[in-house]
């Protein structure tokens, strides 16, 4: 009898805890994998929670006969060819136009655009990316839904019951309790999966802060890793709370049990990438609309992957540094713990800013329309990234929808006024005393960049004259009007094109 609600396809981690979290709230659920551990697990966690109702296919007919219409169908594959080839598989198997299929992968946003093409009239594709880990899919993710908006009704009862919520000041509730779901249609195909590769984006430059403040703790104040995660743990009560903070601290407090030994020490310090945040900084580069702290953290795990070119360059590469200060002076401690934690919070405020501006840039071209708000909001909880700040950038978003950079909306206007000094003596501290620190000093550079009305961009125009003859616009005219000066001629004159 075709009974169920939805089908996931694929029951690895992400989609086993997804089918788990929809029975939780009592949905009718189909699963298939082509790997049979993976359904007899997926069955046997099902029959354990006693909860709505689980339909274990055997194959694609199976799987496509248990659904009602229109049949929900939701992939949880690996990114790439491996969704296309479930897609084409359930076509041969007779899928219909009306039926909807749900990409939930790391998708990249010009495939989910490709595919809305590729598959029109043959199904109703949608994608849905998820924020969250194992952990948040099973008992809320922040979900991010884009596509086909006919689909979207049929869709939205099940994502905003199995999403995370947020209370009315915006906080994150406990997995069931009612609340605003984090789970919002954001546009047509392709803009859920962009909005996602920037949440990534602003994932790895947070994780990088966050990096850079233990390494400044560890090296220029020879904390402990124990130390610097009681530190964290304490700044996470305040404006820098997150998620990242919380397992930031969580881990460096943690002893590895086999050593005794700290457990961040015996970790290899080689950051590997799939390379979400890498699509984010090169979008960025495309479009022409800067995220420098997000590009610094991509070139900060590349450069941390070079392990064995940093010895060497560490044994032959000596450079006079000069700490100025001592760090037995409690005050002078104390003193450089304030102006890292203003340090970071500005930075985390400058990254946000640059991913919003990506976001902003991207939806005016492609006339997406994304809601800046909504976004703020559904990232406010179960996804990696969410943090106090989160619900700042909502009501910021809120007050003024149509903001032109998050930068000039007060209340960060005032916080970057009154914590800007600690920040820059952060850079100023971390370049005198020889410890890298890209995130932190390139968010400080971007909203220094962006604060500075007259750039040296003239200079070098005028460079690109000289040797190109690129031509420059006037200060004095219209901007339109393109000018050559005869740099290599007698006399030397101008000649307007
Ligand atoms: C999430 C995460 C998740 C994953 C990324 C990043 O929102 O749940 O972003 O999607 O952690 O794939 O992974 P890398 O650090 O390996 O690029």
């Amino acid at each position: 009898m075709s009974q169920s609600d939805i089908a996931m396809i694929g029951l690895g981690v992400m989609g086993k805890s997804l089918a788990l979290n929809l029975l939780d709230h009592d949905f009718a659920v189909s699963g298939y994998d082509i790997q049979a551990t993976h359904r007899a697990h997926t069955q046997e966690e099902a029959i354990a929670l006693g909860k709505g109702l689980y339909v274990n296919a055997g194959n694609l007919d199976q799987l496509l006969a248990s659904l009602k219409s229109p049949r929900i169908l939701v992939l949880s594959v690996p990114a790439g060819a491996p969704v296309d080839s479930a897609i084409d598989s359930l076509i041969e198997a007779g899928l219909e136009a009306r039926d909807i299929v749900i990409d939930t992968g790391n998708s990249l946003w010009t495939d989910s655009e490709a595919r809305e093409r590729k598959y029109y009239g043959k199904l109703r594709f949608f994608s849905t990316a998820v924020s969250g880990g194992e952990a948040g899919a099973r008992h809320g993710p922040a979900l991010m839904a884009s596509g086909d908006l006919s689909a979207w009704s049929s869709i939205r009862p099940m994502w905003e019951a199995i999403a995370a919520k947020v209370d009315s000041n915006g906080l994150p509730l406990p997995s069931f309790e009612d609340g605003e779901p984090c789970a919002a249609y954001l546009g047509p195909a392709g803009a859920g999966h962009y909005v996602k590769m920037v949440h990534n984006g602003i994932e790895y430059a947070d994780m990088q802060l966050i990096c850079e403040a233990y390494q400044m703790m560890s090296d220029v104040l020879g904390m402990s890793p124990n130390e610097v995660g009681e530190v964290f743990e304490q700044w996470n009560h305040g404006e820098l709370n997150s998620y990242l903070m919380e397992i930031s601290a969580d881990i460096l407090k943690t002893t590895d049990p086999e050593t005794g030994q700290p457990f961040v020490s015996i970790v290899l310090d080689k950051a590997g990438q799939k390379g979400t945040g890498l699509w984010t900084a090169v979008n960025s580069l495309q479009e022409g609309s800067p995220a420098p702290t997000i590009a610094q953290a991509v070139f900060a795990r590349a450069q941390s992957a070079q392990k064995s070119l940093r010895i060497k360059a560490s044994t032959l590469i000596d450079m006079p540094t000069d700490c100025g200060m001592n760090p037995n002076n409690t005050y002078e401690k104390e003193a450089v713990l304030a102006a890292l934690k203003d340090a970071l919070y500005c930075a985390k405020i400058s990254v946000y800013a640059q991913g919003f501006a990506l976001m902003k840039e991207k939806s005016d071209k492609e006339n997406w329309q994304l809601d800046m708000a909504q976004i703020a909001k559904t990232w406010r909880a179960g996804c990696i990234i969410r943090a106090a700040i989160l619900h700042q950038i909502t009501l910021a978003f809120d007050a003024e929808p149509t903001i032109a950079h998050l930068l000039f909306a007060k209340p960060f206007i005032r916080v970057l006024s009154e914590k800007s000094l600690g920040w820059r003596k952060t850079v100023a501290q971390a370049a005198m005393s020889g410890v890298p620190a890209p995130g932190i000093s390139a968010s400080l550079h971007y909203v220094d960049t962006l604060r500075t009305a007259t750039l040296p961009a003239n200079l070098l125009q005028a460079q690109r004259d000289y040797f190109g003859a690129h031509t420059y616009a006037r200060v004095d005219c219209d901007e339109s009007r393109r000018f050559h000066f005869s740099w290599h001629d007698v006399p030397r004159e101008e000649v307007e094109f």
